[in-house]
């Protein structure tokens, strides 16, 4: 006989080959302890609406126990006939307790369980996250108080503009993390809302009580809309949006990090056991984990992209279309935690080489700005004060001096308003100092940025 739940309208067995073409317990098998849970909720509803009687109850609470026991053991053996995670639950639930376990499908469809498992697989996916991103920000924060005092080129267009710490370019990826941080926490708000008692999308018609089984699951609440609770999936995108971000600046943290590797920049060094060797060329020390990092970032940005397309034009309700959802979305969580993991020990491993930084911050003109800024006290508009400033730097140039190496007298031929303190503002160090402003890059700010970081990450670990 057809062991298919939805046999009773079919003449014949289902092609082989559609089984396959169809099945997604593949993978969303690991759905499965979430399915049990919402399912225990749910046959304590059916007992509150009296479809179940108690006896009931407690022989489909024993049985979803035993299953959840065989789940967490591994002995539970998920079946590709049974479709999908759900099938596969309700069968052995049958298998189990009998007649019994199909009463528990009472005004229950799949179209709401699935969004009710993946919600709740959601809310446990956002506490990992959530974790793995403190980390990545604590990493930050211990390497950036080590290396408080040194200072490296700070660049727009990858040319060299300004002196910066060390730590305040470092930080800036601990600044985004937070943002992104405050971002899950938000998203959490609306992905912790419950679909069950949407039944396949019209709601069902049986008296459940929605804000019991929302409370019982530990949703904030039930969804008002049956229609949206099955159809949506607004929650998934949204992280799919938030992961993309964390990979986004991942990458950007990574390619920076094999800039700063090469020889050509030569800023930091990694520890070996970081890095990967050439299978050719003996010499080579490759920064592989930082360029998979970079590499992985592009599938998450197409897992997106793919389940932003799933969703195009997809009329309502369900459509199984949605069981798609899925797999892109498992995909991005998996690489974006993993390069978290691997962020956070290139951050550990990371170490700023600092006679590099020292040879290589005299060069490039950083302390343009310092002139012309010097230029402005002494009552020069800014814009006239940036071009006087343009000429002496082209002038250096030309002569192959730097800007401290020039002399008064030649200052002086290109405004008679230069005195010689204008030396005092000639230094890497007085350059930081006058940006002790919010935010900026001056050792006291960068130190209370850090101290900013280092209160939230107690206030986290609350
Ligand atoms: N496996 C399906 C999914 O992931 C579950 C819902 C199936 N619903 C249905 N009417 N066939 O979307």
């Amino acid at each position: 006989m057809n062991t298919k739940a939805w046999s009773g309208r079919f003449k014949e067995e289902i092609d082989t080959f559609l089984e396959d073409f169809t099945e997604s317990v593949s993978f969303d098998y690991v759905l499965a302890p979430y399915e049990i849970r919402a399912s225990l909720a749910y046959a304590k509803a059916l007992r509150k609406a009296q479809i179940l009687t108690e006896e009931e109850l407690k022989v489909i609470e024993q049985g979803l126990r035993d299953i959840e026991r065989e789940i967490r053991e591994g002995t539970f053996s998920f079946r590709k006939e049974q479709e999908d995670v759900h099938m596969n639950i309700e069968r052995a639930l049958f298998e189990k307790i009998g007649e019994v376990a199909y009463k528990l499908h009472t005004g229950r469809s799949r179209n709401e369980q699935v969004v009710t498992d993946l919600r709740l697989y959601l809310a446990d996916e956002a506490e990992e996250l959530k974790n793995l991103i403190k980390s990545f920000i604590k990493a930050i924060v211990e390497k950036g108080e080590a290396y408080i005092d040194v200072i490296m080129p700070g660049f727009t267009h990858l040319q060299h503009a300004q002196p910066v710490l060390f730590t305040h370019w470092l930080t800036t990826y601990a600044e985004a993390m937070t943002c992104h941080l405050d971002r899950i926490i938000e998203w959490e708000k609306r992905l912790k809302l419950c679909p069950l008692g949407s039944s396949a999308f019209a709601g069902t018609g049986f008296p459940i009580d929605r804000d019991f089984l929302a409370k019982e699951l530990g949703f904030l609440a039930p969804i008002p809309h049956s229609i949206y609770a099955v159809s949506s999936r607004d929650f998934s995108l949204e992280l799919l949006f938030i992961l993309s971000l964390i990979m986004l600046d991942l990458s950007r943290f990574s390619e920076e990090l094999i800039l700063w590797l090469s020889p050509e920049f030569g800023f930091i060094d990694l520890p070996d056991r970081l890095c990967t060797g050439s299978s050719i060329m003996p010499q080579k020390k490759n920064p592989d984990s930082a360029e998979l990092i970079r590499g992985k970032a592009s599938i998450v940005l197409g897992n997106l992209m793919q389940h932003l397309i799933l969703l195009k034009n997809l009329p309502l309700s369900y459509n199984r279309d949605l069981q798609e959802d899925k797999p892109p979305l498992f995909q991005a969580l998996k690489i974006t935690k993993a390069s978290l993991r691997m962020a956070t020990l290139l951050v550990e491993g990371l170490q700023p080489k600092k006679e590099r930084l020292k040879e290589i911050t005299k060069e490039g003109y950083l302390l343009a700005t310092e002139v012309a800024d010097y230029l402005v006290t002494k009552g020069i508009p800014f814009r006239q004060a940036h071009h006087l400033t343009g000429q002496i730097v082209r002038y250096a140039e030309e002569n192959n001096r730097k800007l401290e190496d020039l002399t008064l007298e030649e200052y002086k031929r290109f405004s008679p308003l230069i005195e010689k303190d204008i030396y005092q503002w000639l230094t890497l160090e007085h350059a930081l100092f006058r940006r002790n402003i919010l935010g900026g890059t001056g050792k006291k700010a960068v130190r209370a940025y850090l101290k900013k970081l280092r209160k939230n990450l107690r206030l986290w670990e609350k």
